[in-house]
C-alpha cells in the first residue's frame, strides 16, 4: 500500500507543480484530498490492515497528504501573486508616459457637443451668450412669465442658495434666463445661442442627473414666425445629426412661449428622440425686457445635451458622463 501510497503522492505534486490556474490547483487538491480523493482513499482502508502496518501506512499517509497539501498551498500562493501581478499590470495607469499626439487627452463629451452647436449656429450668423449658473427669481422664472405659484418654483425642482430673501437665489433650473440677460442687455435684432450648466433638485439615475446641460437658442426680429422656428430647429437638425434626420414639433406649454411645442428628431430608421422645448416668445416676457411686442416678435427653443452626448457614444447610463476614470476617457 505504501507503493501506491507514495505513486499517488508523486502523481499529484507533479500535477500541483504544472498546475497553471488556481482552479486547476484546485481541482488536484480535490482529486487527491477531497471526500473521495486517492489519498483520502487510503483511509478508509487503513482498518483492513494489522496493528503495526497500520500505524506505519498511516504515518506514511499522513506525511503523503501534509506534503500535498504543502505542495498545493505553495502553488495556489504563487499563481494568486502571477493573477495579483497581472491585473496590476492591467490596470496600472502611467502618468510619465508619453504619447506623441494624444497627450492633450480630449475634450469632455459634452464640451465637444457645445463647440459643434456653436459652430453650426455661429455658420448660421449667431452669437453665443452666457450667463450665471447662480440666478436670481427674476431671471429665472419671474421674468420668463411663471406664475407666482408654478409647480417648477416648487422645492423638489430648485436648488435654492441661502443668499437674499427666501427663494430669491436659485441655481438657474434651465438656460432660458440667459434670455432674459441678452434682451436686458442688447436690443433687437437677436440672433443667440447660449449653452450652460443647469440645476435641478432630482434623484439622479441611469437616465437622470441633478447637474446637466442645456442650449437655448433665442431670435428676436421684426417679422419673425413660426415658420421660422420650424425652418431654424430642422436646418441644425440636418446640420448637426445629418442629412438623413429631421423634425416635427408637437403642441405643448411653457409660460415663456405661446404657443408652445416640444421637438423630436427622426432618426433615418424612422424612430424618434424626444429633444425639447420651443414656441414663440410670450409678448410678456418681451415686455419684461423693455421690448415692444408690436414691433418685435421672436423664438426660442432649448434642449439637453447629456444624452445627446451619451447616445452618440453609446454611454448607457448618463452618471458615466462625470467618471474620472482613464480607462473609461480614453474611448472617446
Ligand atoms: N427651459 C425649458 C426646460 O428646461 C426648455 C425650453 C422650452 C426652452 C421652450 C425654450 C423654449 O427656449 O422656448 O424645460
Amino acid at each position: 500500500m505504501i507503493e501506491d501510497i507514495r505513486r499517488c503522492t508523486d502523481e499529484a505534486r507533479e500535477r500541483v507543480a504544472g498546475a497553471q490556474t488556481v482552479d486547476s490547483v484546485r481541482a488536484v487538491e480535490s482529486d487527491a484530498l477531497g471526500k473521495r480523493g486517492t489519498l483520502s482513499g487510503f483511509k478508509k482502508r487503513l482498518g483492513t490492515l494489522s496493528e503495526a502496518e497500520r500505524r506505519e501506512v498511516g504515518r506514511e499517509l499522513n506525511d503523503a497528504m501534509a506534503a500535498v497539501r504543502a505542495a498545493v498551498e505553495a502553488r495556489r500562493a504563487e499563481l494568486e501573486a502571477g493573477e495579483r501581478r497581472a491585473r496590476l499590470r492591467g490596470e496600472r495607469v502611467d502618468l510619465t508616459e508619453v504619447r506623441p499626439g494624444r497627450d492633450a487627452g480630449h475634450l469632455h463629451l459634452v464640451t465637444q457637443v457645445i463647440e459643434e452647436l456653436e459652430d453650426v449656429f455661429v455658420g448660421l450668423g449667431f452669437t453665443v451668450a452666457e450667463g450665471p449658473e447662480v440666478e436670481d427669481d427674476w431671471h429665472n422664472f419671474t421674468a420668463l412669465n411663471f406664475g407666482e405659484h408654478h409647480p417648477a418654483r416648487e422645492m423638489q425642482d430648485t436648488f435654492f442658495v441661502g443668499l437674499g430673501s427666501p427663494r430669491e437665489v436659485v441655481m438657474r433650473t434651465h438656460t432660458s434666463p440667459v434670455q432674459i440677460r441678452v434682451m436686458e442687455q442688447q436690443a433687437p435684432p437677436i440672433y443667440s445661442v447660449m449653452p450652460g450648466r443647469v440645476y435641478r433638485n432630482e434623484a439622479t439615475d441611469a437616465t437622470h442627473l441633478a447637474v446637466f446641460h442645456q442650449l437655448e437658442c433665442l431670435v428676436v426680429d421684426r417679422g419673425i414666425t413660426f415658420g421660422h422656428l420650424a425652418g431654424t430647429i430642422d436646418m441644425f437638425t440636418k446640420a448637426f445629426f445629418g442629412a438623413g434626420f429631421s423634425s416635427r414639433l408637437r403642441p405643448s406649454y411653457f409660460p415663456f412661449t405661446e404657443p408652445s411645442a416640444e421637438f423630436d428628431i427622426q432618426r433615418p430608421d424612422g424612430s424618434w428622440l424626444e429633444l425639447g422645448g420651443s414656441g414663440m416668445v410670450h409678448p410678456n416676457v418681451l415686455r419684461n425686457c423693455g421690448i415692444d411686442p408690436e414691433e418685435w416678435s421672436g423664438f426660442a427653443f432649448g434642449f439637453g445635451l447629456d444624452r445627446l452626448a451619451a447616445t452618440r457614444h453609446g454611454v448607457g447610463d448618463l452618471r458615466e458622463l462625470a467618471s474620472t476614470d482613464i480607462r473609461f476617457l480614453e474611448q472617446f
